[in-house]
């Protein structure tokens, strides 16, 4: 079962094609991810999802219809901004909110599944970043939403408050909900998404299971050393002419099907390898190899 179908989606802001074609489907219990650089056109394409923008041209269909006045109940959103009443606990904020709906989820209980209950009857001004973004995240919860709608969640957290939106979101996963969300963190739609579009420009480059997506267009492992004075990117490409070799600021990776073979002609070579690093290839390598720049630009 469909929870949401997306089909042709076109949007421009005067002379800014922000959407260009945009087309995908997400199934009920699903964690679906937009993966794109700025300006790509993830927060477009979900506010018109979320029908605060209007599309120029194509369709969105929720439960496999159009949508109605009735279904904006039903859909949860986080938006990366939202402006809450001035000097209101976080608990009186979702009181606020929660007495808007007549489907909700009691506050009690919003406050246990969002981990608020240190904090819950501080002034929202104050709370920290990463606090800030769990009651947005309890606000959008409280409608006891089909869907949920997450617009770069984690943007400016640190770390440690990162991972911990990525528990409760991972709880919510659980829990059955639907969730479409939208960051440009590659580790973070592939700790938490199910499956991912990858859009550049307004545009899909890229559809999958995260996993599979990267070993269907990158079967090679990554070899990464530090540029120096014996490591130069001349030297290498003359050593290694069939495999690909790219600088990305201080550092030289070597994508390859053969590593035993690469290491062996670097080390022939005199090539000093005590930097050297060998990893798996992730979904900013898959973003790079498919246009061409950095996801974090
Ligand atoms: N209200 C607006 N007016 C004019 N241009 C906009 C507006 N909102 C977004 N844009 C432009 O549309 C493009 C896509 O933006 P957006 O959907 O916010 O991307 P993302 O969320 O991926 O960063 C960008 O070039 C952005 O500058
Ligand atoms: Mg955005």
């Amino acid at each position: 079962m469909l929870a949401l179908e997306v089909k042709n989606l076109i949007k421009s802001y005067g002379d800014v094609a922000a959407v260009k074609n945009i087309s995908f489907q997400i199934r009920v219990g699903e964690c679906f991810g937009l993966l794109g650089p700025n300006g790509a056109g993830k927060s477009t394409t979900i506010e018109i999802i979320e029908q605060i923008q209007k599309q120029d041209s194509g369709q969105v269909f929720y439960f496999g219809k159009p949508p109605t006045e009735a279904l904006r109940e039903q859909i949860g959103v986080q938006f990366q901004e939202t402006a809450l009443l001035p000097r209101l606990t976080a608990r009186e904020c979702l009181e606020v909110f929660s007495g808007l709906y007549s489907e909700r989820i009691p506050v009690p209980e919003l406050i246990k599944l969002c981990q608020l209950e240190e904090f819950a009857d501080r002034y929202h001004e104050k709370l920290s970043g990463g606090q800030k973004q769990r009651l947005l995240l309890a606000i959008a919860m409280s409608n006891r939403p089909k869907i949920l709608l997450l617009d770069e969640p984690t943007t400016g957290l640190d770390p440690q408050a990162r991972r911990h939106l990525w528990d409760i979101i991972t709880n919510l996963k659980t829990a059955g909900a639907t969730i479409i969300l939208t960051t440009h963190y590659m580790d973070e739609a592939e700790a938490l998404c199910d499956r991912i579009v990858i859009v550049d420009h307004g545009e899909i480059i890229a559809e999958g299971e995260p996993r599979n997506l990267i070993r269907s267009h990158l079967p090679e492992v990554i070899v990464e050393m530090p540029l120096s004075e014996r490591v130069t990117s001349d030297r290498v490409k003359n050593l290694l002419p069939n495999e690909r070799v790219l600088i990305l600021g201080q550092r030289l990776q070597i994508s390859t099907k053969k590593l035993d073979q690469v290491v062996r002609a670097l080390s022939d070579a005199h090539i000093p390898l005590d930097g050297l690093h060998v990893r798996q290839p992730n979904l900013e390598d898959l973003f790079i190899s498919l246009t061409g720049k950095a996801l974090r630009s």
